[in-house]
């Protein structure tokens, strides 16, 4: 069955018009910014209170009352959320923080957080009525999209970089994605899909391109909440590609609030947008008070999934930070890989360098005071490091 549960309508997150979210919808047709899914939220928090939630197995689907399916039966799934939040004592001691949390988004299907956003995205494209799906990918969610296409029965085209880590390449064949390799960047492949999508009737699953696969990311908010009995922690690192978990996560805040599963205008952490220096035009945005992020000309790191030059979530990601009153960071490439090392021996976790470019990022920050000793930290750790073999051999 296809229609909302509590779902209402589709808001532009630039101009603020108003769009049906039936059918196939993609970005604002008026401004061509990001749409986001709005929902009855006072009726979504009468029908679903926060401890009948807690009390749901722990899955992403849980969260039905504020997802865009009416019917969750429906939805194509691979057992995805509910990751642990785990607590880094050891490493917490070495910064020097108060308490150090991690959301451990590599024990998802696929290794990383991105098959939150493709479990919405795809069930939402297959209720919609899309026949063929496709995506640019700097590397996990190509992998992710890969197998929830395959999960709904529905083929899938692949643009991925040349150099994205062979993990990704090889989990998408196996699950039988078409896959093409290119040369250049994300940015490239998104074109090369965008020159192609209409006449083979690919459905464009790219970031922010469509507005479900952020609807995905947000239950990492809602989870990170419960896990700590409804409170947040005092900073959230986020290592930032397209954006859409920053922002998600974010939305998550604002709609728990709405739903009273949080108390109004409860304190919500400073967010920390977390790029690798080879590629960081949010950075160079928040520095320099830019509205928009400007494409770097040779975007380059190892952390394949913060190689994205022209993040489409640019404004919205601003916002936040802004609104947060949170900041941009960027770590070289050494020190990431280095402080992916640090993590595993600390606590006996292999992460993904984009994750070891949170703990880089906490260590600077707390040296430079900007975050206190008496402080909680969460870190969203997207992904696993088991994908990215090469950058540790
Ligand atoms: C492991 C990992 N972390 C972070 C990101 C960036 O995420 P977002 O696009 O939500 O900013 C990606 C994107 O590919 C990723 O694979
Ligand atoms: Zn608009």
């Amino acid at each position: 069955m296809l229609g909302p549960m509590f779902l209402t309508h589709l808001e532009c997150t630039a101009c603020e018009g108003s769009f049906s979210p039936l059918g196939l919808p993609r970005a604002c047709p008026d401004c061509q910014a990001p749409l986001a899914a709005r929902y009855d939220l006072e009726a979504a928090g009468a029908a679903l209170d926060r401890s009948t939630y807690a009390s749901r197995p722990g899955r992403l689907w849980d969260l039905a009352e504020v997802l865009p399916l009416a019917d969750p039966s429906h939805a194509v799934t691979l057992g995805e959320g509910g990751t642990p939040l785990l607590e880094l004592p050891r490493l917490a001691a070495e910064l020097g923080v108060a308490r150090l949390t991690y959301k451990d988004e590599g024990q998802n299907p696929t290794g990383s957080f991105k098959a939150r956003g493709l479990s919405v995205a795809v069930t939402m494209a297959k209720a919609g009525g899309a026949t063929a799906l496709a995506v640019p990918s700097a590397g996990n969610a190509g992998g992710a999209l890969a197998a929830y296409g395959a999960r709904a029965g529905l083929p899938v085209v692949l643009a991925m970089p040349q150099d994205v880590p062979a993990a990704n390449r090889i989990e998408a064949e196996v699950t039988g994605a078409e896959v093409h390799l290119l040369p250049g960047t994300i940015a490239d492949c998104g074109r090369w899909i965008r020159e192609r999508a209409a006449e083979h009737s690919w459905f464009d699953l790219s970031t922010l391109a469509e507005p479900y696969r952020v609807e995905g990311k947000k239950t990492m908010g809602f989870e990170l909440a419960c896990q700590l009995g409804w409170t947040l922690p005092d900073v959230l690192l986020y290592p930032t590609g397209g954006g859409t978990g920053l922002v998600g996560i974010w939305k998550a805040f604002d709609e728990m609030e709405a739903m009273g599963w949080l108390p109004k205008g409860a304190p919500r952490p400073r967010m920390i947008a977390v790029q690798a220096a080879g590629c960081a035009p949010m950075v160079e945005a928040w520095a320099s008070g830019a509205e928009r992020a400007t494409a770097p000309a040779n975007p380059h790191t190892c952390a394949a999934g913060l190689r994205v030059p022209t993040p489409k979530g640019d404004r919205w990601m601003l916002d936040v930070l802004r609104s947060s009153h949170g900041r941009a960071i960027a770590i070289e490439d050494e020190h990431l890989l280095a402080s992916t090392r640090r993590l595993g021996r600390s606590e006996g976790l292999f992460g993904a360098p984009e994750v070891g470019a949170l703990v880089a990022a906490l260590a600077t920050l707390r040296a430079e005071d900007h975050i206190g000793h008496n402080e909680h930290v969460a870190l969203i750790a997207t992904g696993a490091g088991h994908k990215y073999l090469e950058c540790f051999g």
